[in-house]
């Protein structure tokens, strides 16, 4: 893929500048009342058609309907056991796993939020597992270098590998509720596991066919015994055959055939011939989900470091359990809830509380971090998301670019950033705009090639190193744009639970997912950021500079959502949620690595006494 990817990359490039060019320069005047319909010569890039003009803002709508869609999700809560389960055959067509009981009784002594969906992703990962036998998954589990050992109620990691052992912890607050089994878990930041499409679809099909309810009088409730058993040491482990290579060139394999990605159509973004991302409504992301996506937008390759060049990357087209914090969609690893909140590592936890009220915070957005996102170098930098991100949030570049409008990396990172629909007045002050709003930088370069003085001489001249600032103090600021690093961001849950708001674009998928909903509980942003000066527009307005009209923004739904997303988080994403789901998950994957996986189930609920 990467050698489509660099060829449509070099094609467009001309097509892009020009297109900034004419963006930039020939925008027609906007009438002052707000919201704004977009310019006409947006037209092109723009996805509604033009007889039908927005009357209320995008975002407006998009916040009504996140609203709508949450209350559908909170209705389907349960409140006891049978309903749990009966809601769980429904949904996966199976019954619980045994010791549902007992995980339903520690959720609620926890006060856990029982809303099936929530776990769905523990079922989107251990899907495909049931169309291998299951001897075959354990001998795998336990071939992986680096495992966790759940015996006798205890858990154990074999390495003394700093995530990997807090990990084994964060097990061990449930493990006395688990049988024994093999966690393997994955070592890497990076995702490993890109297992062609056509073996999934066969896999979930087979999964398909093995559901079923059995017979109250079939079921059984012991789970095999994993230390117990010498068969199992006859089975050979699958070979894995790594990949040890730094391009993506397996991801297409991995993604459905009628997918962009598969059929190398290449760049799906709308800069080059006026369509728009299909995630996106009206210049915003419509479809959070598909925003993350790789498969259907290759062409992030021009805009994420961690695909264009990954730091480190090693992969299997196997499908084998490896267990890991985060992945992209379409990898096939078993998901975790990450380390980080187990840690107490300050760059991931604000302990010092979790802001100031919203009305006293700086309404500018603030982010600090290190240039890291993948390998950077001379000739790639300029498509690594970090580096995009703090060149197009520094007024000062947006100065030069209007100046300087040949330099196609100013043009085409502008570029980008100008499609979403702004007022005239922003438009006509954007650099002073984006100055005024943004307190973003680098606060190091970690940098490839050092010249001898030991200055990085391709990042210096358009980056300063700046101070960090801690995350406690960053809440000080109403909002928090969160960009993944070399896989995805460790801060994110800190900067939910926190008084400011968060504005999330990423790859990456997490165990949190499916319950967190974006423009209820945080701001979703489309990777190639085209969004992001609309989404401040919106939210903090302009109060306009010279004769310019005032834009006015929406403050209150910028604190509602901060403040709702807190609440969501302090109900749904605590140490007792990623505990209640690491239990179901591990409860699921004994079940389908055990030889009698058919007739495990819980059943004492449709059992009369
Ligand atoms: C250009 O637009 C058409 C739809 O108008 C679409 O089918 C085609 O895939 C687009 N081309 C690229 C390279 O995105
Ligand atoms: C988002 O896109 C996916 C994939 O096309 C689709 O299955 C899903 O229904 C969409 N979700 C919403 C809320 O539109
Ligand atoms: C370091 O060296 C580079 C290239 O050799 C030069 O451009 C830069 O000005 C030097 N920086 C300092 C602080 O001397
Ligand atoms: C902003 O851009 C200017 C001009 O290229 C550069 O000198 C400055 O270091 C940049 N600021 C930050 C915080 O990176």
């Amino acid at each position: 893929m990467s050698g489509n990817i660099r060829r449509i990359r070099w094609a467009i490039l001309p097509a892009l500048t020009i297109a900034a060019l004419l963006l930039y320069f020939s925008l027609p005047p906007l009438p002052d009342s707000f919201p704004k319909s977009p310019p006409e010569k947006h037209s092109e890039t723009w996805s509604s058609p033009s007889s039908h003009r927005p009357t209320t803002h995008p975002i407006t709508s998009l916040i009504h309907d996140a609203e709508d869609a949450f209350s559908h999700l909170l209705s389907k809560e349960t409140h006891d056991l049978a309903s749990a389960a009966e809601a769980y055959r429904k949904a996966r067509g199976r019954h619980p796993p045994p010791g549902f009981d007992s995980w339903y009784d520690l959720a609620k002594s926890h006060d856990v939020i029982m809303v099936e969906e929530f776990w769905d992703q523990i079922y989107d990962d251990l899907r495909p597992f049931w169309a291998l036998p299951a001897n075959q998954i354990r001998a795998d589990a336990r071939a992986n270098n680096m495992v966790v050992n759940i015996k006798g109620g205890e858990s154990e990691a074999n390495t003394g590998w700093f995530w990997h052992t807090i990990w084994a912890k964060m097990i061990g607050t449930v493990s006395k509720y688990l049988p024994d089994m093999v966690v393997p878990c994955n070592a890497m930041d990076e995702p490993r596991l890109l297992v062609p499409w056509e073996t999934i679809n066969d896999y979930m099909q087979k999964e398909q066919q093995s559901r079923r309810l059995t017979a109250t009088a079939d079921a059984t409730d012991v789970y095999h015994n994993w230390h117990k058993d010498d068969e199992d040491e006859s089975v050979e482990a699958t070979n894995a055959d790594w990949k040890e290579s730094s391009s993506m060139s397996l991801v297409p394999e991995a993604c459905h055939p009628d997918s962009n990605a598969r059929t190398s159509v290449g760049v799906s973004d709308g800069f080059e011939n006026g369509t728009v991302p299909e995630h996106m409504r009206d210049g915003f992301v419509a479809n959070y989900t598909l925003s993350t996506s790789l498969c259907h937008q290759p062409d992030l390759a021009m805009y994420h470091g961690a695909i264009n060049q990954p730091l480190t990357a090693s992969w299997s087209q196997k499908l084998i359990p490896l267990f890991g914090g985060s992945k992209m969609g379409v990898n096939n690893e078993i998901l975790l809830p990450a380390p980080m909140p187990w840690s107490e590592d300050e760059r991931f936890n604000a302990d010092e509380g979790t802001g100031i009220s919203w009305d006293t915070k700086e309404k500018q957005a603030v982010w600090r971090g290190t240039a890291t996102g993948g390998r950077h170098h001379p000739t790639n930098w300029h498509q690594f998301h970090r580096h995009r991100f703090v060149y197009l949030t520094n007024g000062t570049k947006l100065r030069i670019t209007a100046g300087d409008p040949h330099d196609k990396i100013l043009t085409s990172n502008f570029m980008h950033a100008a499609t979403s629909p702004l007022a005239r007045a922003t438009q006509d002050h954007l650099a002073e705009y984006v100055s005024y709003t943004n307190d973003v930088g680098f606060t190091d370069l970690f940098c490839d090639e050092l010249s001898e003085n030991g200055s990085c001489w391709y990042l210096d001249n358009d980056y300063a190193v700046v101070p960090g600032i801690p995350m406690s103090q960053q809440f000080n600021y109403a909002y928090l744009p969160d960009i993944d690093g070399n896989s995805f961001s460790g801060r994110y849950r800190a900067f939910l639970l926190s008084t400011s708001l968060p504005i999330k674009a990423t790859i990456y998928r997490e165990w949190h997912d499916s319950r967190l909903m974006a423009w209820k509980h945080f701001v979703p942003m489309d990777n190639r950021f085209t969004d992001y000066y609309g989404i401040l527009e919106y939210f903090r307005g302009f109060e306009g500079l010279g004769d310019s009209e005032a834009v006015p923004g929406h403050d209150e739904a910028a604190k509602k959502i901060a403040s709702d997303g807190k609440d969501w988080a302090e109900k749904v994403l605590r140490k007792e949620d990623m505990q209640i789901y690491v239990f179901r998950l591990l409860l699921e994957y004994a079940r389908v690595c055990d030889d009698n996986r058919n007739n495990l189930g819980f059943v004492r609920d449709l059992k009369r006494d």
